[in-house]
């Protein structure tokens, strides 16, 4: 007879990389999901924006006409004839044509900041940020073991001098930048900002990760020359389509100086070696279409709309003493509460309340910001925003009653 004796799983030494990355990022998103929740908590675009009809279109064409392409592996680098849609798409709204080998395509933006990340970041290499900034790319960049500086923003930007003394006590080897619409402030960096910026990394020798995940996301048609346009030896953008087609395909573009996309292409081959076919021919043929544009405008309209609901139920409902910002595009709205406030309780207390929205303590790289906090209009029905900021500003106040 044998004996079958029971143990617990031991649970393995994990890498030492993995220490200082954190899950919060689930955890948000966890905090949008839950039946009857006012969301104001993911970053997520609107289903309603998904060009649902058209798809349908172009995949049925797809499956019938180039099976054998939509449904192949592809050259990592990506497909040519989306290779070239992002070129033209380039020309066109940032009024510079890049390179063949100055542009690959990514399975999205996040691969993008980890595949830049793999590429130039050694253990230890400073590596400069907004603060706060989007978490992804905070997580992105420990997870290689770079040491992660945070420097402040106003309403202009990134602060210049605060960089540029960064530069002279602890040189970054890249500075990773959202400069349109922010995650999490919805701040656009200034054009003189850009401009100054862009001279510190040249004098300095930093490498910049502009991330314009919501550039075309904006309300209004102005908007500043991109890093990329006006310093493309020095900068690499990342662009997604997530937010602007669908996140159901990852998919977006890195475009920067030949030999950093030639060793973003060798890192990719590591990882997932290529972004799926089937999404880069659809969209290939959607750009090719001419359906971008009109989408653009259709859901620039509706989160203008949903923003501004926001704005005007802030207004109403949240006390004496809460600053927020009024943004120009992306999908969010980012406030500041007295300084005793705690918005990691506070969202606990939200969630009991049946509304969500993200602490703004995990965007900043120091971990600072705790009576800070982010509000997502993105995704939040027009008909609900009034009622979720009304709830909020109850228990605003009442925790500014309670100090
Ligand atoms: C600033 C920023 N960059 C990148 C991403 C992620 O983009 P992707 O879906 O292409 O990985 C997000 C998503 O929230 C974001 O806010």
């Amino acid at each position: 007879m044998s004996t079958v004796t029971t143990t617990t799983p031991a649970v393995p030494r994990f890498a030492r990389r993995m220490q200082g990355v954190s899950n919060e990022l689930a955890s948000i998103l966890a905090l949008s999901a839950g039946s009857g929740l006012i969301s104001f908590a993911g970053g997520l675009p609107d289903p309603r924006t998904f060009p649902v009809a058209v798809l349908e279109e172009l995949s049925g064409a797809l499956l019938r006409d180039d099976p054998a392409v939509a449904l192949q592996y592809t050259p990592t680098p990506g497909l040519p004839g989306l290779r070239e849609a992002f070129r033209d798409r380039l020309e066109q709204t940032d009024g510079h044509r890049p390179a063949w080998e100055e542009l690959m395509v990514t399975s999205g933006t996040i691969d993008a900041i980890s595949l830049l990340a793999r590429a130039l970041v050694d253990p230890g290499d400073v590596v400069a940020m907004e603060s706060p900034t989007y978490l992804g790319a905070i997580d992105a960049f420990r997870g290689v073991e770079g040491e992660v500086r945070g420097v402040p923003l106003d309403e202009e930007g990134i602060d210049v001098a605060a960089f540029e003394q960064l530069c002279r006590t602890a040189p970054p080897k890249l500075l990773y930048t959202v400069p349109d619409h922010q995650n999490p402030t919805g701040i656009t960096m200034s054009e003189e900002r850009r401009r100054r910026l862009l001279d510190l990394c040249r004098e300095h020798g930093v490498v910049v990760l502009e991330d314009v995940a919501y550039r075309e996301l904006s309300f209004t048609p102005r908007r500043p020359p991109s890093l990329w346009s006006i310093a493309p030896e020095v900068v690499v953008q990342a662009a997604t389509t997530s937010k602007t087609f669908f996140p159901g395909v990852r998919l977006g573009w890195a475009v920067g100086p030949a030999p950093v996309i030639e060793q973003m292409v060798v890192a990719k081959q590591n990882s997932d070696q290529c972004a799926g076919g089937f999404g880069q021919r659809l969209l290939e043929e959607y750009l090719r279409g001419g359906h971008m544009d009109p989408q653009l405008q259709r859901s620039n309209a509706l989160y203008k709309r949903r923003c501004e609901l926001m704005l005007a139920s802030l207004e109403t409902h949240l006390p004496d003493g809460v600053t927020w910002n009024r943004p120009g595009g992306g999908f969010f709205i980012w406030l500041t509460l007295p300084d005793s406030i705690d918005t990691v309780a506070l969202a606990r207390r939200a969630r009991d309340a049946g509304v969500a929205f993200v602490p703004g303590r995990p965007f900043h790289p120091d971990g600072t910001g705790l009576n800070t906090m982010r509000l997502a209009f993105s995704l939040a029905d027009d008909g609900v925003i009034d009622e979720g900021v009304e709830r909020l500003g109850a228990l605003i106040r009442s925790a500014m009653e309670a100090q």
